[in-house]
């Protein structure tokens, strides 16, 4: 049997400093051998948000060692390292720019294979951690920064049926967050205080919910929120507004899927489809829940990652790295950093006011 490919991955592209090693097992699955994983949160709370020089700056500290721990932890040889993926874009330039060197001197040093990844490639794979998933399928793509509904044909073949015109769905869950006062990242503490509240509290806005086939939109819910927020007067008022909005994101999403789910049947015939999320959202438990049920109605397959590889990470990135490295898709060491960087590069720019649908 010959070596399987072992590669190291690099993940640095916002406020996640991180590194894995991946191979693959003989029936050519993905295992993940290390997953190195060191978020900045301590140091963007007080801000509120991600400061890039902040940010960059610990990548840059932690960077090494986390390589090398992902190294030791993994029980591989140095040496055994066949090939360097590193996260290239989409994402903030000075972050991506220290985790992409790093990567590309590490591949040069060990005179070994470079690839650089795009990050939302990472995200789109990520489920091949954990099942067996073929071509062609429908993912939707909802993270801090970006919101997609995209049909996966292939490795690096990608074509975009949706996107939001405004806010990333992340975006949401964290801007109403801060308006309940909650602290950043707060998104993920949205569906906790939503068990708490009536979800019929509040009526909120589901910005071009009937037109616009499945792009999304969800800027006209935090000026909602923004507004009701000032009149919160006790906590089960907070309560309300996070089940009010998790409530009406579940039914946008719910309304766009199946927008999309007919829009792939249109273009993909077979017998059962596969619908995959994945992203940071994903690890919302009722938004799994709702995508389950429309997949049952619908004669899909609903597929997630694990939930511990919904956020960022570089075990997807290392992934995506191995699949590219068996089919010799290397990348040149003086590949840029592409902060705008798109899965699929056809699709025509989608934002800001004024756009008509
Ligand atoms: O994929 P990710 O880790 O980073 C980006 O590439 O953006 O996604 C982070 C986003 C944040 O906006 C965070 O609030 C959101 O995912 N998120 C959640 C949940 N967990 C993470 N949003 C809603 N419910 C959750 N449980
Ligand atoms: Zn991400």
């Amino acid at each position: 049997m010959s070596k399987k490919p072992i590669i190291l991955g690099i993940e640095s592209s916002c406020d996640e400093t991180a590194a894995a090693i991946i191979t693959e097992n003989d029936l050519n699955q993905p295992v993940i051998l290390s997953n190195v994983v060191s978020s900045q949160e301590e140091i963007h709370k007080e801000f509120g948000g991600v400061v890039p020089e902040l940010a960059a700056r610990s990548h840059l500290e932690k960077i090494d060692w986390i390589a090398k721990k992902a190294i030791k932890d993994s029980g591989i040889n140095i040496k055994d390292i066949d090939g360097v993926a590193a996260t290239a874009g989409p994402g903030l330039v000075v972050c991506l720019s220290v985790g992409l060197s790093f990567g590309k001197s590490f591949a040069n040093t060990l005179n070994k294979p470079f690839m650089a990844i795009n990050h939302l490639e990472g995200h789109a794979l990520s489920p091949k951690l954990n099942s067996i998933i073929n071509y062609p399928y429908l993912l939707l793509l909802i993270s801090g920064g970006h919101s997609q509904y995209l049909i996966v044909n292939g490795l690096g073949n990608y074509k975009r049926i949706g996107t939001t015109i405004d806010d990333a769905l992340g975006e949401a869950f964290d801007k109403t967050a801060k308006l309940l006062g909650i602290e950043f990242p707060g998104g993920p503490q949205i569906e906790i205080l939503a068990e708490k509240g009536d979800p019929e509290k509040f009526i909120l806005p589901k910005p071009i919910l009937n037109r616009g086939g499945c792009n999304l939109s969800f800027a006209g819910l935090k000026t909602a929120i923004l507004k009701i927020s000032k009149n919160i007067k006790s906590d089960q008022d907070k309560y309300n507004i996070a089940a009010s909005f998790q409530k009406t994101i579940e039914e946008i999403m719910r309304k766009k899927t199946i927008v999309a789910f007919k829009e792939f049947k249109m273009k993909n015939e077979s017998k059962k489809n596969t619908f995959v999320i994945a992203g940071g959202v994903a690890a919302n438990k009722k938004l799994r829940k709702m995508f389950e049920e429309i997949c049952d109605e619908h004669n899909f397959d609903a597929i997630f990652p694990p939930i511990n590889l919904c956020g960022d990470n570089a075990a997807m990135i290392g992934l995506v790295g191995l699949e590219k490295y068996k089919s010799k898709l290397f990348d040149n060491l003086n590949f840029p950093a592409n902060p705008r960087w798109q899965l699929d590069e056809k699709a025509i720019f989608l934002k800001g006011a004024g756009i008509k649908l």
